[in-house]
């Protein structure tokens, strides 16, 4: 087994819930509506949310290491751990954030919901729908006690220099990997352009959502799912040159998916009783029964 970390390591955020909502702050506006002047995220204080914040990207840009992802990697994609009925992991999702908290008005569940409805209303195919309804699934990986870094947080490619597009730069200072010589070139263990289905992401709930389900929707889908947490390259275009023509194209879903994901929190919270039947319908369609973790 890996490196152990300390229960202080494993959870520098109150609430994973924290990553998200820093997120609006340093992108308060679609990209569609960013004006020239960037969001002033580096003079931005409120609360104690910032330093917690800080110490979780310390965190997550230290350990994600090309060794880190290859042993989760390794560790979760055997799919052997537990077997959960899908609207049971749904239930479950709904107990991690943690009610006490006043900012986090939003559980998991309207926060799916919000989105995917969102989606629906703008009469997007069924299958866009789904991809909304499920994008956060994957931080079920907190149920094996994951640190929260490695479940959530913006995702970056490793094995080659580390952007400086990426939040929080300085922090891979302490990463080994920005030492290595195999690594801390412009493509370090890639070639140009290969195309990002030959490069590995920092690890989290993204890559393990679609690694678990991509056989069962369409390929703009997990585009999606794969990479809504890339902010370096969907916002920032750092990655241009490890991108293939074919990402390019299916890119512009993940654009398209965006601002579903960040902004679309709308005045009356959807009625997850009420809808549950289309989302019933909707997963059946699409996803077996029961989920292998
Ligand atoms: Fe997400
Ligand atoms: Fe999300």
């Amino acid at each position: 087994m890996g490196q152990e970390f300390t229960s202080k390591e494993k959870t520098p955020l109150e609430n994973i819930e924290d990553w998200e909502a820093d997120l609006k702050v340093r992108y308060p506006k679609p990209k569609t509506e960013e004006t020239k002047e960037k969001s002033d995220y580096r003079n931005y204080h409120d609360s104690e949310r910032v330093d917690t914040v800080k110490e979780f990207y310390r965190l997550n840009h230290q350990y994600q290491t090309v060794d880190f992802v290859k042993e989760k990697q390794k560790e979760f994609l055997t799919f052997d751990k537990e077997e959960m009925p899908f609207w049971e992991a749904i239930d479950y999702l709904n107990t991690l954030v943690d009610d006490s908290d006043p900012d986090t008005s939003l559980d998991q569940l309207q926060h799916l919901l919000q989105t995917s409805e969102a989606i629906r209303a703008d009469g997007h195919p069924d299958w866009f729908v789904l991809t909304g309804f499920i994008h956060d699934f994957g931080k079920i990986l907190c149920l094996f006690g994951e640190p929260q870094w490695a479940v959530v947080g913006d995702t970056f490619p490793v094995g080659c220099q580390h952007s400086d597009k990426i939040v929080y730069p300085e922090f891979f200072e302490s990463n080994p990997d920005s030492k290595d010589v195999r690594y801390n070139t412009k493509y370090g263990m890639y070639e140009k352009n290969t195309g990002l289905d030959n490069v590995n992401m920092s690890w989290g709930h993204d890559e393990y959502l679609y690694q678990l389900v991509k056989d069962q929707l369409p390929e703009p889908a997990l585009y999606m799912i794969r990479y809504h947490s890339f902010y370096a390259q969907h916002r920032e275009n750092a990655y241009d040159h490890l991108m293939n023509d074919h990402d390019r194209e299916m890119f512009k879903w993940v654009d398209k998916f965006n601002p579903y994901d960040l902004y679309s929190k709308v005045p009356v919270p959807p009625d997850a009783k009420a809808l549950r039947p289309y989302y019933e319908d909707l997963v059946a369609k699409y996803l077996p029964a029961t989920l292998k973790f």
